[in-house]
């Protein structure tokens, strides 16, 4: 018996620290990926990533510098760990590449608490799903941390080896960048040659933007964003070259501080995205997810296609400004494209350089005050363009370009938003070209995410849905805010008009797919048929082929997407029917293929029907691809209408050489074709039994 008592204290030891082992261990459903969330010697917490046994990323600090009167965190201890083991619970979205999403992880939440006075709380919690993780540090109300002011979150990623890396520079104004693809090692944002003719830009150390999708030697893929970005600044990540970490650098102003927030206060989610398949990071919903529910009804909104008068202020045809003597926004133009809309089932257009101020907008960058949201150019009559859309069941919809100066929006918003609802206007495009007014603040900054959620809560009480330019990043908000339809925050198609690096090359679209799109919706703008831009354009083109952009209303997601081009470059064209016929809210998407800057196959099937589009898009690489077709029913037949690269299509040399091939296929089938360099293809099944 005596021995026995001996034992017991060792007993209880080993039973101790398998306890605080397990206690701070999560694991994915799949048992995959492994988290582990302790404190190191000196009391400060970090975690460890494991997956399936090898660490992916490696001992990496969690923590805070702060300001104004407060001290910075001294040592910690556990308080109390608990698990949610959750099983799936699977929700819907209102529009979206897919209408159910599985919402399956488990959850570990660490309380912290300082060991000397001032005793703070801190809570970090930790969701494991299959395909990746997300984190995020919880400040409970307490009264001896009532206000923080942020001067740093220093949340580290530490990896395990020089990755390839698909970056664009941690820009404090502006994510409209081509993508770097280097090692880790070679990463320079400070270095990267920002487009002279981009009018906002500010790169102040060797950081790069989110999401920042990397590739291992063995294979893995790893996507760093975040999710739920409110009320607190974008994250850009600092390269440690040498020692392969990461380091959150919050975006800042020009006092110095990242963030003030009061308790409580919950930080965005950090999220890794951890896959063995490229396109599973672009199936992923871990970013959704890590949202919040809805707040209210969005059936008001529909997803649809819709032309613009925009691409002929791109291309220098038409101005915004009306007393050029070429204005855009003229109620005869407007009318002209309300009826091509109306004859080929396209739901809205909208109308840029309507309102007072753009006469302006070059000249008086630095002034607020610019734009009246209210006023139409003399010789656009919005409420007869309004009342005639509607008379042909076209909406329009509305474009406030803000120039950066947001407080001069905010003043507006109110009577603007009224107009609206007048007209019975439901969407609304922003924009903020320039640098941020007032100077010191810049787009992607505290300050300004606030702003674009004012913007965003404001037009969700009049039942107006936003598709934003020059944007905060997208973190998953549309869950939350459903009217957060789409937004730009990317090199779009525009480049391709007028960039003076000759637009946006070949590669680019393939690896926005696993970078930008990972996301959420983009407003590219997909749709280009005079690729030439003939006779517009003597030096700039779109660097795909026609059967490429086909490819994109199925590649990029939208809820709202783009006719771009002229109403003569689609007029009788034969493959106008395929944007005629595509769907933009889907059931399901599938992910067939892709690599990364490389080539993607997507598979969507439309929401209430039975018909399924597929686009597939190349780098600069001509390709042979096979497809699949076991997404389709079995036991049914469709028609499959296939709009591909012709045989000599290029990019450059012959980029409107494509062909239409019509066959009968079933789920066995198989489709084998060719991309051409910087080609695509784009197919519709329609269902037929
Ligand atoms: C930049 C936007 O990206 C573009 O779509 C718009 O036409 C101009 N700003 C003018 O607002
Ligand atoms: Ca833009």
């Amino acid at each position: 018996m005596k021995k026995y008592w001996i034992l017991c204290p060792f007993i209880l030891f080993l039973l101790n620290s398998c306890l605080s082992i397990s206690n701070n261990t999560l694991t994915s459903p799949n048992r995959c990926i492994r988290v582990n969330v302790d404190l190191n010697t000196e009391g400060q917490p970090f975690y460890l990533v494991k997956y399936k046994g090898k660490t992916v990323i490696d001992t990496s600090m969690l923590g805070f510098d702060l300001g104004g009167d407060a001290s910075n965190f001294s040592a910690f201890k556990v308080v109390k760990t608990s698990h949610s083991m959750r099983r799936n619970e699977p929700w819907e979205l209102p529009w979206g590449e897919q209408r159910v999403v599985e919402d399956n992880f488990n959850g570990l939440t660490v309380l912290l608490k300082e060991e000397a006075a001032p005793y703070r709380k801190l809570f970090l919690e930790f969701k494991v799903f299959n395909d990746g993780l997300g984190f995020r540090y919880i400040f409970p109300d307490q009264s001896n941390l009532e206000e923080m002011v942020i001067l740093d979150e220093n949340t580290e990623f530490n990896l395990t080896g020089d990755h390839r890396v698909w970056w664009i520079p941690g820009d404090w104004d502006i994510y409209e960048h081509l993508y770097k693809n280097t090692r880790f090692s070679e990463i320079n944002a400070l270095d990267y040659a920002v487009l002279s003719g981009l009018a906002q830009t500010y790169i102040p150390e060797n950081a790069v933007n989110t999401p920042l999708t990397m590739k291992t030697d063995d294979g893995l893929y790893l996507s760093f964003h975040e999710a739920n970005l409110t009320n607190y600044a974008g994250m850009t990540l600092k390269i440690d070259n040498k020692n392969y970490k990461m380091i959150n650098e919050l975006v800042g102003n020009d006092k110095g501080i990242k963030a003030i927030v009061k308790t409580p206060f919950a930080t965005p989610w950090r999220t890794i995205q951890i896959v063995e398949q490229a396109g599973d990071l672009i199936e992923s919903n871990l970013i959704l997810n890590l949202n919040p529910s809805a707040k209210f009804d969005i059936s008001w909104f529909k997803p649809t296609k819709y032309m613009g008068i925009w691409w002929d202020m791109h291309i220098g045809t038409r101005t915004w400004d009306y007393k050029s003597g070429r204005h855009g926004a003229t109620t005869e133009y407007a009318k002209k494209y309300i009826d091509f809309c109306a004859e080929n089932g396209i739901g809205a257009l909208l109308v840029e350089g309507w309102n007072t101020g753009w006469e302006r907008w070059f000249g008086d960058f630095d002034r607020e005050g610019v734009f009246d949201f209210v006023t139409p150019y003399p010789d656009y009559d919005l409420e007869e363009v309004v009342a005639y859309g509607k008379s042909k069941g076209v909406e329009i919809i509305m474009h406030h370009e803000t120039s950066a100066a947001p407080r001069t929006y905010e003043q507006q918003l109110d009577t603007a938003y009224a107009l609206m609802n007048k007209l019975g206007i439901s969407a609304v495009k922003t924009g903020y070209v320039g640098k941020i007014i007032p100077k010191g603040e810049y787009h992607h900054g505290q300050w300004m995410v606030n702003h674009y959620r004012k913007v965003l809560q404001t037009a969700a009480r009049a039942h107006i849905a936003v598709n934003a330019h020059e944007p905060i990043k997208d973190t998953g908000i549309r869950r939350t805010y459903p009217n957060a339809i789409s937004r730009e925050g990317l090199r779009g198609q525009e480049f391709n008009a007028w960039s003076p690096d000759g637009g946006n090359p070949p590669n680019h679209l393939p690896i926005v797919a696993f970078t930008r799109m990972l996301a959420g919706p983009i407003d590219y703008t997909p749709g280009i048929f005079n690729i030439k831009l003939t006779p517009y354009k003597d030096y700039n083109q779109v660097n795909t082929t026609l059967a490429q952009q086909l490819a994109l209303y199925v590649v990029i997601y939208s809820p709202i997407q783009m006719l771009p081009d002229l109403i003569e470059n689609y007029e009788g064209h034969p493959a106008f029917q395929f944007i005629r016929d595509v769907a933009v809210d889907w059931e399901e998407t599938r992910v067939l293929d892709g690599e990364i800057g490389k080539f993607v196959t997507i598979a969507r099937k439309e929401r209430g029907t039975d018909n399924w589009f597929l686009g597939s898009i190349s780098n600069e690489d001509e390709r042979r691809i096979s497809i699949e077709c076991n997404f389709l029913d079995r036991g049914k037949k469709y028609t499959a209408v296939i709009y591909s690269d012709g045989k000599n299509a290029h990019w450059d040399d012959n980029p409107t050489d494509y062909q239409i091939d019509t066959v009968t296929v079933y789920h066995r089938s198989n489709i084998s074709l060719n991309l051409a360099p910087g080609g695509g293809c784009a197919i519709s099944f329609r269902r037929s039994n």
